[in-house]
């Protein structure tokens, strides 16, 4: 199994061009099921997540084909509507195929995703909104099966703002025969683009990114190419690693507007971060200061993906700092791997409290989950010695290459 080496204590300097979103192009994967042409989309990391759904899609009998971070999706001679458990165990985002598959076959078989490291993942609110089109369900042996045949449009209201949920419901609406509404909508940047993208495609869809969304069905689409949204957690974690070991870095190809609730968090830390176009610089001199109280919240509040990563500037900032995590039930695994490096933390339920150490020491750790991993690899970075962070192929499921990335601005950590 495959490790990182790090070697702290180093500032780090440099530019970073970010990845596209892992949680934008997973949703387009399953769009590109929507139509029996060439689907095209650009700027498409290359990632363990996506890698699996490629895989979904073949099963399906698609055709996909990588080059470079262009990825083509031809899926004219889709020859199933059913996703074996061995895949739809393997990645969460299989769910997101429901909804496409019953657009296009109006029939899916899908094995429940089940939950993963950070939590239950339920899929309530995703049934209930197919319920309320008109979708039949049953559940059999751990199997979903659904049948389309009498679909209908319908104004759905979600009962959490669910970025799943409210994608799945896209994807099916956007061949009803009339208008389907979305209220309580999730408002994530990675809705928008899905938006953007079935528009592309042919569809109608309007207010992603509000919490309405506002779906005209329509008979047919076709194939588009279109290039994915830049990976706001991918850049907010860069710009912890750039605010906790001090230095300069340019990071290029992010939507500062996207990060905003990191960017002021940081400021609040002391460190100085500033927004151009389509860049973010981050410069941090000197020991950073507690941000106070951070709570994870829907977007645009403070996201669930960037609470591991945030937790290691707390674990280091002057002072305490209480950490919530308002999403997800168990997102805290990484704090022991933390305080086998000198932190001091303190977790009860889903508030974790940070006692600030001016240093953090080298450790033998693994990671559990995408960001927790992730997290590790901050710790590892700003810590005194070395520090081997295992289990990698949790991290490189939303990382592009970070060690990669991480040494092209100064930082001593391979990949072994
Ligand atoms: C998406 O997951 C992201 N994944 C997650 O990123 C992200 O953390 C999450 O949104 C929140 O922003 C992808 O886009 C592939 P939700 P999703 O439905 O859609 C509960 C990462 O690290 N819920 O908004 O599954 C759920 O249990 C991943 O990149 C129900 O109760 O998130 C959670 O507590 C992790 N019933 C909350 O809602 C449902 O039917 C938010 O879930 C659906 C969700």
């Amino acid at each position: 199994m495959s490790k990182y080496i790090i070697n702290g204590g180093r500032k780090l300097r440099g530019t970073v061009r970010v990845q596209g979103a892992k949680n934008a192009v997973l949703p387009l994967f399953a769009a590109a099921l929507l139509t029996d042409e060439r689907v095209v989309i650009h700027n498409c990391p290359d990632l363990i997540d996506v890698s699996n759904m490629a895989r979904i899609l073949n099963s399906l009998g698609a055709e996909t084909e990588r080059r470079g971070d262009t990825v083509t999706i031809d899926t004219g001679y889709m020859r199933s509507y059913e996703i074996p458990s061995r895949l739809a165990g393997e990645l969460r985002s299989s769910i997101f195929t429901l909804g496409a598959l019953l657009g296009r076959a109006k029939k899916a078989k899908v094995a429940y995703p089940g939950g993963c490291d950070i939590g239950l993942r339920p899929i309530d609110i995703h049934l209930k909104a197919l319920c309320e089109m008109n979708v039949r369900i049953a559940d059999r042996y751990g199997y979903i099966l659904c049948d389309a045949t009498d679909m209908r449009p319908a104004d759905v209201t979600l009962d959490y703002p669910s970025v799943g949920a409210t994608e799945n419901v896209m994807l099916l609406a956007v061949t009803a025969d009339g208008v389907t509404t979305i209220a309580n909508a999730a408002r994530e940047p990675e809705v928008y683009d899905l938006q953007e993208f079935l528009n592309a495609m042919g569809a109608r869809v309007s207010g992603a990114g509000t919490s309405f969304v506002k779906i005209e069905g329509v008979p047919k689409l076709k194939g588009a190419e279109y290039t994915t949204m830049p990976d706001r957690i991918a850049a907010g974690t860069y710009m912890i690693a750039a605010a906790i070991c001090g230095g300069e870095v340019l990071l290029r190809n992010v939507c500062p507007e996207h990060i905003n609730s990191l960017s002021v968090k940081l400021r609040e830390a002391g460190a100085e971060v500033k927004a151009d176009g389509s860049e973010i610089l981050v410069r941090s001199e000197g020991r950073l200061r507690s941000p106070g109280c951070i709570e994870t919240r829907p977007y645009p509040g403070f996201p669930t993906d960037l609470q591991a990563p945030i937790g290691v500037l707390a674990s280091v900032a002057e002072g305490t700092t209480v950490v919530v995590e308002n999403i997800f039930e168990t997102r805290f695994k990484h704090v022991a791997e933390l305080t086998k490096m000198g932190a001091s933390v303190k977790v009860k339920d889903k508030v974790a409290v940070f006692t600030g150490v001016k240093t953090l020491n080298g450790a033998e750790t693994a990671a559990m989950d995408l960001r927790g991993g992730a997290a590790l690899i901050l710790a590892g970075l700003r810590a005194h010695g070395t520090t081997v962070v295992n289990d990698i192929h949790h991290i490189e499921r939303g990382y592009e290459a970070p060690e990669k990335v991480l040494s092209s601005l100064g930082a001593d950590i391979v990949k072994v």
